[in-house]
């Protein structure tokens, strides 16, 4: 059958517009046959709402890109060339608790780096390696494509855990970083280029360039002071101090305010959570008002809204991914995949975030040496920690968890990090059956 079926599971996001609309503009070159939005029973609501908003734009666009709404996974995966994996396990009330819980103990929880993000991923892996499993039966040929967070630990799960190896895990932060650049300088996206290293939401651009002209340091310059303007719409934007940024000499992302500025962080998520609540209650807000736009019977497009979110563009790199990976395009892209020896101080097995060539066989990661001294000891610690918490979530095993938290830069000393543990383990425990086998 010709053109391509791709299955999205966690379709009923309100992010699903996004990638509708990646699709319906690259059409031509992509042709998409099939659309399968695939949900939970307990999303099913949503699911219809985005779905009716998704057949509403592709028939504005007179596109003929088949839209399918289904709880049946399996049946959705017979056959799909892509699988795109944009979950949530437990919903935002989950988040809420990996957010809240953690500033109790004066730690910032993040839904991805911190407390928040190991938990996120114990809930998250035995689901994706499902499935992975499902996959291998019934497509065993497609591209897994995941945005599910904690998208580094994910995919170092996947390729740890299971025989896929075609995994591809990405994000929108690199996207982010070069249209901050760019904005930042006054020049078009297209004329700018990022050496991508690193790990998910722990990557350096370790030179930036426009027209092939090195202007890092001219970057650097311009990003120190207040109010950067390079960051996402979930973290909020301190600056960057001169002096630190010039001995740093190499472009943070907005993530590694966490580990930089820690405490400055910690003190407005503490005040944000008392004047609005913690990111996941105001994006729960966001959420509502969208959900409420996309039943407007008239409403065809990807509203603007959409952008208030976090994970705004993500379908840019999504698509230009698949469009890659189908048509064989062999341009540069920023993906978390096998390092292979890109990075010399990360183990050949385990995931980074690092650009690659992207061919019709996969990404082949650019190799870029050692990362340097000042950040490669953090890169290594961070790496550690999804490990630690890939395992902890496969095995359910306490101690692994246990570990995996006090190893966690952002937890300051075990005490705290067996609390909160305990507590966050209780929180979740629904969604964390591995942790609670009857005892036989
Ligand atoms: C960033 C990250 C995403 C994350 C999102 C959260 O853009 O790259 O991985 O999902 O922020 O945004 P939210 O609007 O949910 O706080």
């Amino acid at each position: 059958m010709s053109g391509i079926k791709i299955v999205t599971i966690g379709g009923g996001s309100s992010y699903t517009p996004e990638l509708v609309e990646g699709f319906i503009k690259r059409y031509d070159e992509l042709p998409v046959r099939e659309l399968w939005l695939v949900d939970i029973p307990a999303g099913e609501k949503k699911l219809q709402i985005v779905g009716a908003l998704a057949k509403r734009m592709v028939e504005k666009a007179g596109v003929p890109i088949d839209i399918r709404l289904t709880l049946d996974r399996r049946k959705a995966l017979e056959g799909a060339d892509f699988v795109t994996t944009q979950i949530r396990v437990g919903l935002l009330d989950a988040r809420i608790k990996d957010e809240t819980i953690p500033l109790k103990y004066g730690v910032i929880g993040q839904e991805t780096n911190g407390p928040g993000g190991l938990f996120k991923g114990l809930r998250t892996i035995p689901v994706i390696l499902d499935i992975c499993r499902d996959m291998e039966e019934l497509c065993p040929d497609a591209w897994l494509i995941n945005f599910t967070n904690p998208a580094g630990m994910v995919t170092e799960a996947v390729l740890r855990y299971t025989s896929r190896r075609k995994v591809i895990g990405l994000c929108n932060v690199p996207i982010g970083m070069k249209m901050g650049v760019s904005s930042l300088l006054g020049v078009e996206q297209e004329r700018v280029h990022i050496d991508f290293a690193g790990l998910n939401h722990m990557v350096f651009g370790l030179g930036v360039y426009v027209d092939g002209e090195n202007v890092t340091a001219q970057v650097i310059d311009k990003l120190s002071g207040e109010q950067t303007g390079i960051t996402m719409k979930n973290i909020l934007d301190l600056g960057w101090d001169k002096d630190f940024l010039k001995a740093l000499g190499i472009l943070p992302c907005p993530y590694h305010r966490y580990y930089y500025q820690t405490k400055a962080m910690l003190e407005h998520e503490l005040e944000e959570a008392q004047k609005n609540g913690t990111r996941a209650e105001v994006v729960k807000k966001v959420e509502e008002e969208l959900f409420e736009l996309y039943k407007d019977p008239e409403l065809a497009i990807k509203p603007p809204q959409l952008e208030l979110r976090g994970g705004a563009y993500y379908s840019e790199a999504a698509c230009n991914l698949i469009d890659s990976l189908y048509n064989d395009r062999r341009d540069i892209q920023p993906v978390n995949v096998r390092n292979n020896g890109a990075i010399a101080s990360i183990p050949d097995d385990s995931a980074v975030e690092v650009n690659c060539v992207i061919t019709r066989e996969g990404p082949i990661p650019l190799a870029v040496g050692d990362l340097p001294v000042p950040v490669r000891g953090l890169v290594q610690q961070i790496k550690s920690f999804e490990r630690v918490a890939a395992e902890a979530a496969v095995t359910g095993d306490y101690h692994q968890a246990l570990l995996a938290m006090t190893i966690n830069p952002l937890v300051a000393s075990d005490a705290i990090a067996k609390k909160l543990l305990d507590e966050m383990l209780e929180a979740h425990k629904e969604h964390l059956p591995q942790f609670f086998k009857p005892v036989s």
